[in-house]
């Protein structure tokens, strides 16, 4: 058993603590997007890209019937969107069904799809055939519809799956001779939110996000945000050279508006400086803030939005001192840039608030010095990122294993090193009089230990990156007069908060840890004071070796009227309890008190699709507060107690 003393100072407030800094942000990257938060089931359905498998047909779409006199072709002269659609050509009819599938999709048992294809045909003598059925053809449910010659029809169906399949396909083929386009296709479970996955939607909300940023990221550097507007199946597919993806553009600023409405989260906008221009973030803000007699107002009009999205949030370009970003360039450029940016979004919009990009000492060293001296004034806030202890794609080989029992004490201890991050951040603001006047976004931080930003799939997401996150949360409330703005990297399946499969979502200790935060805290930070035994942390890619790294943290909060204390304390250790002596001061203290509890079976233990809860958010029986009490904290585990205050 270890032990430590708590001092809470009820009376002494050190400020006042924004909401946002319990955001969250969602990038086009892996999965977090498509086949996380967007329901979709259909992979490339615009039949755009390469045909990597089978010669002519577009990829991961496979062939059905092929034979003498069946000819499939990616179409780059007849097509809906993009430059590309699937052809299939018959000569011969042998009397079997020719076309293309696609699997494996996971269906469930009594639930209804809505089904939608883009197609056109030439002679076609029989009609065509759209199945939901198992992996060897076998159909659940079968329609056919036949087609007028010459134009794009668009077929729209509900198809009901009989039963549970995860192995399930979709045909899409033709009877008898003729030719058959393929331009868009698209299957979603009837029961999404505007298009967005229901059961994910739902693991969200009960986040209460009050942010999300989007669309990156990296992703954001060369996204052009006109491709993902008007109708879905029009819009078209685009490489995306930050992640190497194809991007559908089916997820754009109205599909994202509908989310935030959906949750409502306020969205934070990131526009392109890598590859975009000022005329066009300007016209970004006029799409979502103009008036409907504006000229791009009038375009989110027409697209079923008349009133103005109101974005107030809009960061100005991403990391673009690195050099994995789409057009990095040195600070002093990125400064005229970002003036050039400002002054074309400001003049659309005078009341936005503008994120520039700021860097990390070990990133970009000088980088926030020579951009705060050239535009320091033209900033509301300064972004910072920051993952523990950093590693990302390509720095380690994709195979490697992380020795999650020696990083254990660098991950829990990094907030520690992020804390003084901060603070040289805010020294560089102090130094050119801009303190108080800009403030720090973290608008991307999480723990990112893996080679690869899924984490490994299939591996459980451990309890450690959850004590990390609450020492985290405890930073940013503690400094709140610093940072006015913090978004979790990210919100589904990449490094994430929720990891998804076809058929349902498991949450990670990540996000027990913002649940537990989001939750029971109040808006005003107060004076708190911890004496606790330390320990040693070695350094871990960016973060260096701590010699006294607390065992446990504490802060409190109170909500406006000081009657609710919400008091959260992390024990560090990886396998003693720690008991603390905790003395409220300068209010009484009522005898009930709640508890809440992050924590799992040990240190090292983790929730996965197979095991989902192993770690887990609980409410603890009530127990025997006072002014001064005793409270034990188990091993690995993050509390908040909630205190009435009756008064001083
Ligand atoms: O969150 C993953 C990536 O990490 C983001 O795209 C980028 O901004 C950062 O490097």
């Amino acid at each position: 058993m270890i032990q430590a003393q708590i001092r809470v100072r009820a009376q002494q407030a050190i400020g006042r603590i924004d909401r946002t800094i319990y955001g969250h942000f969602v990038e086009h990257m892996g999965r977090c997007v498509y086949g996380g938060l967007w329901a979709e089931m259909l992979a490339n359905r615009k039949f755009n890209g390469p045909d990597l498998a089978e010669f002519g047909v577009v990829s991961p779409w496979v062939s059905l019937g092929g034979g003498p006199g069946v000819t499939y072709d990616h179409d780059n002269t007849t097509f809906y969107s993009g430059d590309q659609s699937q052809m299939i050509a018959v000569r011969n009819d042998d009397g079997r069904p020719h076309g293309v599938a696609q699997g494996p999709l996971a269906l469930r048992g009594g639930q209804s799809y809505r089904l939608r294809v883009v197609l056109r045909q030439e002679q076609l003598s029989g009609p065509v055939r759209f199945a939901l059925e198992d992996k060897a053809g076998r159909p659940y449910v079968v329609e056919e519809r036949c087609c007028v010659e010459g134009s794009w029809q668009r077929h729209e169906l509900t198809l009901t799956a009989p039963v549970d399949d995860a192995t399930a396909r979709l045909s899409l083929t033709c009877r008898g001779t003729g030719t058959l386009w393929l331009g868009a296709a698209s299957l979603m479970p009837e029961d999404n939110l505007a298009g967005w996955r229901r059961d994910v939607v739902e693991a969200v909300r009960a986040l209460q996000p009050p942010l999300i940023r989007w669309p990156g990221g990296n992703f954001a550097s060369a996204y052009h945000w006109q491709d993902g507007i008007g109708p879905r199946d029009g819009r078209p597919s685009r490489a995306d050279v930050a992640w190497g993806a194809l991007e559908p553009n089916d997820v754009g600023t109205g599909e994202f508006m509908a989310l935030c409405r959906e949750l409502g989260a306020a969205p934070y906008l990131c526009v392109n400086l890598g590859s975009g221009t000022p005329e066009e973030a300007a016209a970004w803000v006029e799409y979502c803030n103009g008036p409907e007699e504006s000229v791009y107002g009038r375009l989110r009009a027409e697209h079923g939005h008349p009133e103005p999205y109101g974005v107030h949030y809009w960061g100005v370009g991403n990391e673009t001192y690195g050099n994995w970003q789409h057009g990095h360039v040195d600070a002093r450029t990125y400064a005229r840039r970002y003036r050039a940016f400002a002054a074309a979004m400001r003049a659309v919009d005078p009341t936005i608030a503008l994120v520039g990009v700021g860097a990390q000492p070990y990133e970009a060293p000088g980088w926030n010095d020579a951009v705060l001296e050239m535009v320091g004034r033209e900033l509301d806030y300064l972004s910072l990122h920051h993952y523990t202890p950093g590693y990302g794609p390509g720095e380690l080989p994709p195979d490697h294993q992380p020795n999650h029992e020696a990083l254990y004490p660098a991950v829990v201890a990094g907030p520690e090193r992020v804390e003084e991050l901060l603070q040289e951040a805010q020294a560089a603001l102090a130094q050119r009089g801009l303190a108080g006047r800009v403030r720090l976004a973290l608008d991307e931080w999480n723990a990112w230990v893996h080679a690869h930003y899924d984490c490994g799939e299939g591996k459980p997401h451990l309890l450690r990156d959850g004590l990390y996150a609450a020492g985290m949360y405890h930073v940013m409330q503690r400094q709140c007069g610093l940072v006015a703005m913090a978004n979790l990297a990210q919100l589904v399946n990449v490094l994430g908060a929720i990891y998804t499969t076809p058929q349902g979502l498991f949450v990670t200790p990540v996000y027990l840890a913002n649940r537990l935060y989001a939750e029971h805290s109040g808006p005003v930070s107060l004076a708190t004071e911890v004496e606790s035994p330390t320990f040693a942390a070695p350094a871990a890619a960016f973060l260096p070796a701590r010699r006294h790294a607390r065992y446990v943290d504490a802060q409190a909060t109170a909500d406006d009227s000081g009657t609710r204390l919400c008091l959260a304390v992390i024990n560090r250790h990886s396998h003693e309890p720690a008991e603390v002596q905790i003395e409220v001061e300068g209010a009484a203290v009522a005898a009930q008190g709640q508890a809440y509890q992050l924590n799992g079976p040990s240190a090292l233990s983790g929730n996965s699709a197979a095991r989902p809860n192993v770690v887990t958010l609980r409410a603890l029986p009530g127990f025997q507060a006072a002014g001064r009490f005793s409270y034990t904290f188990p091993a690995h585990s993050a509390t908040v107690l909630e205190l009435c205050l009756t008064g001083a």
